[in-house]
């Protein structure tokens, strides 16, 4: 018999999300999972449709994913949703992200106060439109004392701009002399990336089939169990997060060091 969970039942999401547990250790569940959401355009191209409609898609499969996560007990979920490198992309792609975003943050608000969900953002937000931002700011003001699973949403992100902000904040806590340089250590860079206050990621999944990390977590992704899937974001179900799961619980993390047998 499988051992399958229910999720009870949310507005505007599918009406129950269930997966096979079967094998799952509950007592070693990654808390804090990375996505690189990737595939969406190839989604839709293989269906006949256009780019834009795997991107509909693939919030869906998010808000999926999210409650899948929560039931399992991880704790938090960085998703990649748009890279500093995305605004390459032809602008009308461009403007329906940013559009998606904007509706995805209204529409979901109740869903995310229902369940807890307490939702964060990474990324610069320079360029990004004013009617995003201000979807942002609401998000995060309406579930600041959310204590269930944290949503952390990597909007126009990149690794490396996210390291030379972090550089240049510390470069200037040194030049107002309320930072020493000896004082710069591990956890000082890390309070200074967009990323403070979550731990590092335990687990990066990213769907689509590239071995690649296009510039997601560059500093925080040194230690992480890595999952790849063929599979496009906007087919990627609750069972291969299960997949990806039982794949990091075989895997023996080490940081360097070595496990004693
Ligand atoms: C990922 O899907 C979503 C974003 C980068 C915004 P893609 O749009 O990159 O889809 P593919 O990789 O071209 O299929
Ligand atoms: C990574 O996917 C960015 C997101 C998923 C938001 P890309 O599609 O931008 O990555 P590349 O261009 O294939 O490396
Ligand atoms: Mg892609």
């Amino acid at each position: 018999m499988f051992n399958t969970l229910f999720l009870k039942p949310v507005r505007s999401m599918p009406a129950k999300v269930s997966m096979n547990v079967d094998g799952l250790d509950m007592d070693n569940i990654p808390q804090h999972v990375a996505i690189i959401m990737d595939g969406n355009g190839r989604w839709a191209k293989a269906r006949g449709k256009i780019r834009t409609q795997g991107h509909k898609v693939g919030a869906e499969t998010l808000k999926t994913i999210v409650r899948a996560a929560d039931t399992l007990g991880i704790k938090a979920i960085t998703a990649y949703a748009f890279s500093t490198e995305n605004w390459k992309r032809p602008v009308t792609e461009v403007h329906f992200i940013m559009e998606l975003l904007s509706r995805y943050l209204t529409s979901e608000i109740e869903e995310f106060k229902e369940n807890n969900v307490q939702v964060r953002f990474m990324g610069s937000r320079e360029g990004l439109p004013d009617i995003v931002t201000e979807k942002m700011d609401h998000a995060i003001e309406e579930t600041k004392n959310d204590t269930g699973i944290i949503l952390n949403l990597a909007i126009n992100y990149g690794g490396q701009a996210e390291i030379l902000h972090a550089v240049k904040s510390i470069a200037q806590q040194v030049a107002d002399g309320t930072l020493k340089v000896e004082d710069i250590d591990a956890p000082v860079f890390e309070n200074n990336l967009y990323s403070k206050g979550l731990p590092a990621p335990d687990l990066l999944i990213r769907t689509g089939g590239d071995l690649r990390v296009s510039n997601f977590l560059l500093w925080q992704i040194a230690y992480s169990e890595i999952w790849t899937t063929q599979v496009f974001w906007p087919d990627f179900t609750p069972d291969m997060l299960v997949e990806a799961i039982k794949m990091y619980q075989k895997r023996e993390r080490r940081f360097g060091g070595l496990v004693q047998k």
